[in-house]
């Protein structure tokens, strides 16, 4: 089997790029600048389809098994799970208004800046914590069976976005991510730091 730690963990740092460009967009429209609204709906309709209907999912399973083996991880671990569905109505708020902006129906600017700035901050502390309290836990608890267990639940699936076969609705986004990775490097950042503590 794969390192399943390895796989979530290098989904996490997905999420957070994501994340980040969607604050570039934010950051633009509080400058009065019009940000990329097809952009913007991309990175939440990806995030609505794999992040929350395959990612989620799947901690689901192992926050289950997790509590299970470690009684002592089973409040934070329910948390995350409500988290799993608080994020997922945030999300659809979120895209709800994008869309509304992008089709110049009008929406108070406030509105969604608002709703990405909730979005923004749920979100990223909901990664930081599973890394930070969860994931550790995890590596050291969750047996082969219990990751068997995930993948029989719920299989992993092809990342439309930023797997080998990039979905035709994502092409811009992903040469947007290809991009600002570009520039990190001819800059000598590193490209992979997200927008979330690393996790020891
Ligand atoms: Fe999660
Ligand atoms: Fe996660």
């Amino acid at each position: 089997m794969a390192d399943p730690l390895a796989a979530w963990h290098t989904e996490h740092i997905n999420f957070a790029r994501l994340l980040d460009i969607l604050e570039e967009q934010v950051t633009a429209l509080q400058r009065g600048v019009s940000p990329n609204y097809l952009l913007m709906a991309d990175i939440l309709y990806y995030m609505r389809n794999f992040a929350d209907r395959v990612h989620h999912p799947r901690e689901d399973v192992a926050y289950a098994r997790l509590a299970e083996r470690d009684p002592g991880i089973k409040l934070v671990a329910n948390r995350l799970l409500q988290e799993h569905r608080v994020l997922a109505t945030a999300g659809d708020d979120l895209l709800a208004h994008i869309n509304e902006a992008g089709e110049d129906v009008v929406t108070p600017r406030a509105v969604l800046e608002a709703a990405a700035a909730t979005y923004l901050v749920y979100y990223r502390h909901h990664l930081s914590t599973e890394e930070r309290d969860v994931m550790p836990r995890a590596a050291q608890v969750l047996t082969e069976q219990d990751w068997a267990a995930v993948d029989a639940t719920l299989p992993a699936s092809p990342d439309p976005l930023f797997g080998g076969n990039v979905l035709e609705r994502f092409e811009t986004l992903r040469r947007q991510i290809d991009l600002d990775a570009k520039v990190a490097r001819d800059r000598g950042l590193p490209s992979d730091i997200p927008s979330f503590p690393a996790r020891q």
